[in-house]
């Protein structure tokens, strides 16, 4: 079976961990976790990093440190992974959901002005398959509104906006290392800000609210969402290959994009789009099954696993999912959502294998191709 994703781990790595095992320090203290987060911070052009457990708390650690609570709203796409939604859910707010942009996939920044209202206090933009979010308009919207932006960035480690790191432009950005993502620490996540305070007040959240002067002196009901030194072992040596990951991604979305061009040109698919002001770093590659097509996403689906092919339907859009349903139509990303596929993205992949792969979905496609 050729992986949807896969890790990428090393004799770093495993150096590293065995230092973390042999020194004691496997929990949350250790020389590792600042180091991580000095220079992940560094990479991304942030000042201060505060590592997390998963990408979901350091979500909720960000909403909570700017005081996002009970009746406030919070502006996110609604084609994103549960997690966005589900962080502004455990801080008893509401997420307000806004339509994809039909060509890039993230929150269309054209639909975001409507849906804000006097109980509107921020919002997340998502990097969306490792595609960023158009930073500038959105800046732009949140300056003239007073809003608060979070940058979710779980999926685009490396990506840029008009030259800029992903995670450098709100006023806290969230990434995750879980392992399927660009750089991993197996579970994992980060916080970063150019705020001292905020980053201060997201460390204290993270261990149990403790006053950082006086031991067990609780002054507000905090959380442990601490990463582990084990963890931040890993993420050293994976971010050492960060540039290369990247390289590698997008390598591997050229070769696709050649390989299925064909099939683009007959409007059977249409491809993973780059915009001109942005750097993606395709975290997954992923193509549309056109209507025109006479084959459902889903039966490519099964058809490719049938021959060894590991691949994943798109998200389904928040606002059709139990919790957060609603009557509301975004019809862009119902039809993104409905199309999407991710096709294999490791970083390991070879040029063979995409070439396998894209065989295989031509095959399939043009099997049951009536021509225009
Ligand atoms: C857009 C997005 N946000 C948040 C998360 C949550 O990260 P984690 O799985 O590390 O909790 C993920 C992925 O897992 C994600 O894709």
């Amino acid at each position: 079976m050729i992986p949807v994703a896969e890790p990428c781990l090393g004799k770093e790595e495993l150096k590293n961990v065995i230092e973390a095992v042999k020194s004691g320090w496997i929990s949350s203290k250790g020389k590792f976790i600042e180091e991580f987060e000095e220079k992940f911070a560094r990479y991304c052009g942030r000042k201060y990093g505060v590592a997390t457990s998963n990408g979901t708390v350091a979500l909720h650690l960000a909403l909570k440190a700017l005081g996002i609570g009970k009746g406030d709203e919070v502006i996110v796409p609604t084609l994103t992974f549960v997690a966005t939604a589900n962080a502004v859910t455990y801080c008893n707010a509401k997420p307000v959901f806004v339509d994809s942009h039909p060509e890039y996939w993230c929150i269309n920044p054209d639909k975001i002005e409507e849906k804000i209202t006097p109980r509107t206090k921020a919002i997340i933009p998502v990097h969306l398959y490792g595609h960023p979010c158009d930073m500038d308009l959105i800046m732009k919207i949140a300056e003239d509104h007073n809003l608060y932006v979070i940058e979710d960035a779980a999926e685009a480690h490396g990506a840029e906006y008009k030259g800029e790191k992903v995670g450098s432009f709100g006023d806290i950005s969230c990434f995750s290392f879980y392992g399927n993502k660009i750089i991993t620490t197996g579970e994992g996540g980060m916080c970063l800000t150019n705020n001292e305070e905020l980053a201060e007040k997201m460390r204290i959240l993270r261990d149990h609210g403790m006053n950082p002067t006086r031991r067990y002196w609780h002054d507000i009901i905090g959380f442990n969402y601490r990463m582990t030194n084990m963890q931040a072992a890993v993420g050293i040596a994976q971010l050492k290959k960060l540039d290369e990951f990247v390289e590698k991604k997008r390598t591997i979305a050229k070769l696709y994009k050649e390989a299925l061009s064909e099939l683009e040109k007959k409007r059977l698919i249409k491809l993973h789009k780059e915009m001109s002001w942005a750097k993606c770093v395709y975290w997954m590659y992923c193509i549309l099954i056109n209507n025109k097509a006479k084959i459902s996403r889903d039966d490519l689906i099964k058809q490719l696993e049938e021959k060894g092919i590991e691949t994943r339907p798109f998200f389904y859009p928040m606002h059709v999912l139990p919790p957060y349903k609603n009557s509301e139509e975004l019809p862009v990303a119902e039809e993104i959502a409905k199309k999407g596929v991710n096709l294999p993205s490791a970083v390991g992949l070879t040029k063979r294998d995409v070439q396998i792969i894209s065989e295989a979905i031509t095959g399939i496609l043009m099997e049951n191709y009536g021509g225009d």
